[in-house]
């Protein structure tokens, strides 16, 4: 199946899936924050919920209450991410998607300095190929991590165990998650534990 056909087949599942999930992102948080990963990242871009996407609110609550430095993307015109810090009570404003970002003067970060992505998907298989809505915007802005897989950031899917898919078609610019993190698992494709520092 084609990347659009995959994303209509799960986009439906997703939105069945939201419709019943009450505690699953709750749940995602409780595995997240149990595992090494999170203890060891200070710097974690995360995202809003848009649609039927798994509620990220208990996450970035996680965040800030492990005194951890929360970060959210702004859209560019070159189609790739920016991230800024995000902290309790910032005001944020509505992209040309309705999305609400950080204002511009934020402080932003270089996307190789962040330790944990926390990535929206519509659907992932257990190779870590991710389907996402189809901008490219997280392929751009990661697109280091293709010659770099084991330099940080940390590069990890948010969502429903029911967006597992058998296996996903890819292209050359799609960049593998280094793990998964759903209501039942954290998941890590990357078999590496550490991810380094970029070199000065
Ligand atoms: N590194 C890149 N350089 C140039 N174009 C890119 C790059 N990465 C992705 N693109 C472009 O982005 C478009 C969408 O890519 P793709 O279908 O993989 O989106 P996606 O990964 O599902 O979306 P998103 O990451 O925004 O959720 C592709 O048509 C491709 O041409
Ligand atoms: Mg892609």
């Amino acid at each position: 199946m084609h990347k659009s056909a995959l994303r209509k087949k799960f986009y439906a599942i997703r939105k069945q899936t939201a419709a019943h999930a009450t505690n699953a992102a709750k749940e995602a948080v409780s595995q997240l924050s149990a595992h090494a990963l999170f203890a060891n990242s200070h710097h974690i871009a995360c995202y809003l919920a848009f649609r039927d996407e798994i509620d990220t609110l208990p996450l970035i609550r996680a965040i800030w209450q492990s005194n951890k430095i929360c970060y959210l993307p702004i859209l560019q015109t070159t189609r790739a991410l920016k991230f800024a810090q995000y902290h309790e009570g910032d005001l944020l404003k509505p992209n040309q998607f309705s999305i609400l970002e950080p204002e511009n003067n934020a402080s932003m970060i270089d996307p190789m300095r962040l330790d944990l992505v926390i990535m929206p998907l519509v659907a992932y298989d257990k190779t870590g190929n991710r389907l996402g809505t189809g901008g490219g915007y997280y392929d751009r802005t990661f697109a280091f991590k293709k010659t770099h897989p084991h330099q940080k950031p940390c590069l990890l899917g948010f969502t429903y165990a029911s967006q597992e898919a058998m296996g996903l078609p890819h292209d050359p610019w799609d960049i593998l998650l280094d793990g998964v993190v759903t209501e039942k698992t954290v998941h890590l494709f990357n078999r590496s534990a550490t991810f380094r520092s970029p070199p000065p």
